[in-house]
């Protein structure tokens, strides 16, 4: 295993703002704390939440923040405390806290860290991984969704949307799919949706028609402000609404009472909070992955940046001009 240098290469924010604000450089290697181990990262995952970090969004805890939250790579080095992993071993994990991912080091708690199987590559790891555990955990867990269910899926082309759409397929849900283009709609059928609705068309009055009346059961919303107010129409009698992201500006304030009409269970989920205790994280990991292996999700991955160009992909994801999965390589 080749020595571990004393800098490497980083993206990080001095300020909040644009894509402009990423700079790459030259940073320390993390040192290892009691419980974590050093990853040499191979590819990390351009995730929406990183242009809220940037952006000002969500509160950075301190400046200069390194960003990133996922990564795949080998573990290089081992505190003398952990004794779960050996270097050499591939792994996949959701950072936070001191731990970020658009850098070529990351150290990172080793309970929060999986091995990634036989069958499974770094490459397909890192794509899967945080947007994956996002879309499994929330039908598992946040939809309950059963086989027969009405789902709708907004942004049904984008990173976790495509992974809703494929995994709503698996457990059997009727899944109706938005998106603004008729090109993503498109994939979003090659996935599995069963039905389509362009997000410039009226949502409310197409839902109607094609549930004849119904309903959604589970609806499943990473965009956000935009269509928070027709998602409160369109939920069925005791349907789930999981609104979960931001992409179109954060959902403002809700009259509860607004829940009463129709009984709804109105959610803000976060991925973390699914996979806190280790036994989740493992359970969950472990679907994930086999849901991959057996060919019920395929992997779509839009475009693979170098570490330098960052900036370029915050600039493709907030464009509206990806679908499926960002990544960054590193050398
Ligand atoms: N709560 C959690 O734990 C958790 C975890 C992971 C992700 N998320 C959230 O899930 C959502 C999707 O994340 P992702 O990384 O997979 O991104 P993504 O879906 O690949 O990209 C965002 C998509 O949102 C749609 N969109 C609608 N209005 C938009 C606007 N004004 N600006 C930009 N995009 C807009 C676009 O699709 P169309 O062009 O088809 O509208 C765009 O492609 C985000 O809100 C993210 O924060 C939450």
């Amino acid at each position: 295993m080749a020595p571990i240098p004393a800098t490497m290469k980083a993206v990080q924010i001095a300020k909040n703002g644009g894509p402009e604000v990423l700079e790459y450089k030259d940073v320390p290697v993390p040192t290892l704390s009691a419980g974590q181990i050093l990853v040499k990262n191979k590819f990390a995952g351009i995730n929406f939440i990183d242009t809220y970090f940037r952006s000002g969004l969500y509160p950075a805890p301190s400046f200069p923040l390194t960003m990133g939250r996922e990564a795949s790579g080998e573990v290089v080095a081992v505190h003398d405390s952990v004794t779960r992993f050996a270097p050499g071993t591939r792994v996949a994990f959701m950072a936070g806290g001191d731990s970020a991912t658009y850098a070529e080091y990351t150290a990172v708690d080793a309970e929060k860290v999986v091995a990634i199987p036989e069958g499974l590559s770094s490459e397909e790891a890192a794509a899967i991984y945080l947007q994956g555990l996002t879309a499994w955990t929330f039908i598992r867990e946040a939809g309950e969704v059963k086989a027969g269910q009405w789902t709708l899926v907004h942004a049904a082309a984008g990173g976790v949307g495509t992974l809703l759409v494929q995994m709503l397929k698996s457990v059997g849900a009727k899944i109706i799919a938005t998106a603004s283009t008729e090109e993503k709609l498109a994939l979003a059928k090659k996935n599995g949706a069963d039905y389509l609705v362009n997000s410039h068309d009226d949502i409310v009055s197409k839902v109607k028609e094609i549930t004849g009346g119904h309903g959604i059961d589970a609806i499943f919303d990473g965009v956000g402000k935009a269509t928070f107010d027709a998602d409160l129409q369109m939920i069925a009698l005791k349907g789930h609404l999981i609104s979960f992201g931001n992409a179109s500006g954060a959902v403002p304030p809700v009259n509860i009472l607004q829940l009463g009409a129709k009984n709804v269970k109105l959610m803000r989920p976060v991925v973390n909070g699914y996979v806190t205790e280790r036994a989740d994280l493992e359970r969950y990991t472990s679907e994930l992955f086999d849901l991959v292996i057996s060919k019920k999700v395929e992997v779509k991955i839009h475009h693979i940046y170098p570490l330098k160009d960052a900036a370029q992909a915050h600039i493709d994801l907030e464009g509206r001009k990806t679908t499926g999965k960002l990544l960054l390589k590193f050398d």
